[in-house]
């Protein structure tokens, strides 16, 4: 991972509990630029890493992030939301894409729910740009907490809801999401249950798994059993083995025999730590990998996924 500092140049207040920070060079240019649906790794508070979503087009020269401050925060949404002032600087890697806008003519439906507008709000724009056929429904508990949403207000591919209960947001949503046609693609983001509520009803409405797309702002509830022990974890190109201990990660073994695995969020959702494998019976607990990459077995995730029995062989 590589890192680059920018300094805080804007600090707004986009919602109820939404901060948008905007990042620029200390001098000079962006020295990377992305696609829409991509995020930021964040250094906070500790050198502890967040992931963002990128909102705005590389071309405006910055980065704009835009942060809600969660009520179980692990401590990232809160110092920003706390600590960060105008000037500071903070440490951004280089973005990655595991939501990517897929290339087509097809019609883009976008659903949103609270904070979820963030990646999804950088697909709209991106569709626009394009001239692509697009809609958003975007969902909130509260109107205070619709972010960026000034721009939509008359804009008739847009659905803003707000103040429905959980039990009535499928509702509204199954009078209006359209029938699948071809090469259309679905993309949500928000809580898992009402991702999972979306897809759902796609599926309903004929949409195919392909063209069904969502991104997970936290991990999942941790898998009931814990990580086994006893397992030989091999390491070939360093021509290490050693015995996973009960409870331990993948990474923190391979670490205890010098073999270290680049990790960020530590949670199976940002990819950086993908590893390939050689052999072995896999235990996935990732967001990250699609099922098709699951079921290769040709990858894992090493900060959450685990080896069920006997030996797991890594190209470490
Ligand atoms: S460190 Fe993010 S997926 Fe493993």
């Amino acid at each position: 991972m590589s890192w680059v500092e920018l300094k805080v140049r804007g600090l707004r207040e986009e919602a109820d509990g939404i901060l948008g920070i905007e990042l620029a060079p200390l001098a000079g240019t962006l020295p990377f630029t992305w696609q829409a649906g991509a995020h930021v790794d964040v250094q906070v508070e500790g050198g502890q890493v967040r992931q963002y979503s990128l909102i705005n087009r590389p071309e405006e020269g910055c980065v704009r992030l835009a942060v809600k401050h969660a009520a179980d925060s692990r401590g990232g949404s809160r110092w920003l939301h706390r600590q960060v002032r105008l000037g500071d600087r903070l440490k951004v890697g280089t973005p990655r894409n595991v939501f990517p806008l897929k290339a087509g003519t097809g019609e883009v439906v976008l659903v949103a729910a609270g904070i979820g507008i963030t990646p999804l709000l950088a697909m709209y724009r991106e569709c626009q740009r394009q001239s692509r056929p697009v809609r958003l429904w975007y969902f909130v508990r509260e109107a205070a907490q619709w972010a960026f949403v000034e721009q939509w207000r008359n804009d008739a591919a847009v659905s803003l809801i707000s103040g429905l209960p959980s039990s009535a947001v499928i509702d509204r949503l199954r009078g209006e999401l359209p029938a699948w046609q071809t090469d259309a693609q679905l993309y949500t983001c928000g809580p898992e249950g009402f991702m999972a509520a979306v897809l759902g009803l796609a599926g309903e409405r004929g949409w195919p798994a392909e063209a069904l797309h969502q991104e997970h702002f936290q991990a999942p509830k941790a898998a009931s059993d814990p990580l086994p022990a006893g397992q030989q974890l091999v390491l070939a190109r360093s021509g290490k083995t050693v015995e996973l201990r009960a409870g331990e990660s993948l990474v923190a073994a391979a670490e205890r025999v010098g073999v270290s695995i680049a990790t960020s969020c530590g949670m199976g959702m940002c990819g950086a730590c993908m590893t390939p494998v050689l052999g072995g019976d896999i235990e996935h607990r990732d967001q990250y990998l699609s099922e098709a990459e699951q079921g290769s077995g040709q990858w894992i995730m090493p900060c959450v996924s685990a080896c069920r029995r006997g030996t797991l062989t890594l190209d470490l």
